[in-house]
């Protein structure tokens, strides 16, 4: 029983030894398996899109969730109109900071744009139109993937619906929804504004996200 007790002993300060490095070289053995397992790891292009693809999701949820709250503290501080002059500001800004630790970029593409900055760029219009056009027809649209420089880069994009009364005190009817000192506010800051007039239910825009490939892979 003893002796037992002794092996144990034994073999567990082995194993502490090698823990801490003790300076062996990794054994033929054990640099085969780890070949084998990276060989494994060897990802098919459908595998790489559909991860792109729930961290696309993943991060424009989380863009959209740090915009509401902020723009939701914002109205609470200064009203609407107030944080109209806040959305001027830091929209930008917040998205930049969701995207950088990622080396992705995000922005919102839009057609009836509030920003000029979120016009459709060539790439993106004719997804935006694909949009649009189930929108306008009660079709509901998927989230889309598409690559370009070669298979390099992935864009990934996904509707965003008016989902409730609360955009509308920006985005509504002017006099009924929006507020005058509102509305005063967007016709300042944005004369080119085309974002109100919208109902719950509309297409508002899209997400639009650039994704290197290289930086899925390095999830996976
Ligand atoms: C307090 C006013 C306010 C509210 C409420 C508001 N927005 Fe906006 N929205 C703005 C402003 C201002 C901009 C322009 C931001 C900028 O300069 O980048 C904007 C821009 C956008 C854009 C980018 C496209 C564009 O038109 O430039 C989208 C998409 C959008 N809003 C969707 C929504 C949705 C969805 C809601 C409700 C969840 C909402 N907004 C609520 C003020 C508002």
């Amino acid at each position: 029983m003893k002796k037992i007790a002794w092996n144990y002993l034994i073999i567990g300060f082995g194993v502490l030894l090698s823990a801490c490095g003790s300076g062996e070289r990794v054994s033929k053995e054990v640099f085969d398996e780890v070949n084998a397992n990276m060989e494994v790891k060897r990802l098919t292009e459908a595998e790489i899109l559909q991860e792109a693809m729930i961290w696309g999701d993943s991060i424009s949820t989380e863009a959209q969730r740090q915009l509401i709250t902020a723009l939701q503290n914002a109205i609470a501080e200064g009203g609407p109109a107030g944080a109209i002059d806040f959305c001027h500001v830091n929209a930008l800004p917040i998205l930049a900071e969701v995207a950088e630790p990622h080396s992705i970029t995000i922005r919102r593409a839009s057609n009836r744009y509030r920003n000029p900055a979120d016009q459709p760029t060539e790439r993106e219009k004719p997804i935006l139109e694909a949009y649009e056009y189930n929108a306008e027809n009660g079709i509901s649209s998927d989230p889309n993937i598409q690559k370009f420089d070669g298979g390099e880069t992935y864009l990934y994009t996904k509707a965003i619906v008016i989902p409730g009364g609360f955009c509308l005190s920006c985005h509504g009817d002017p006099g009924k929804d929006i507020d005058e000192a509102t509305l005063s506010k967007i016709q300042e800051l944005y004369p080119e504004d085309k974002a109100t007039g919208h109902e719950v239910g509309d297409l508002r825009g899209m997400w639009s996200l650039q994704i290197p490939k290289s930086e899925v892979v390095k999830r996976m």
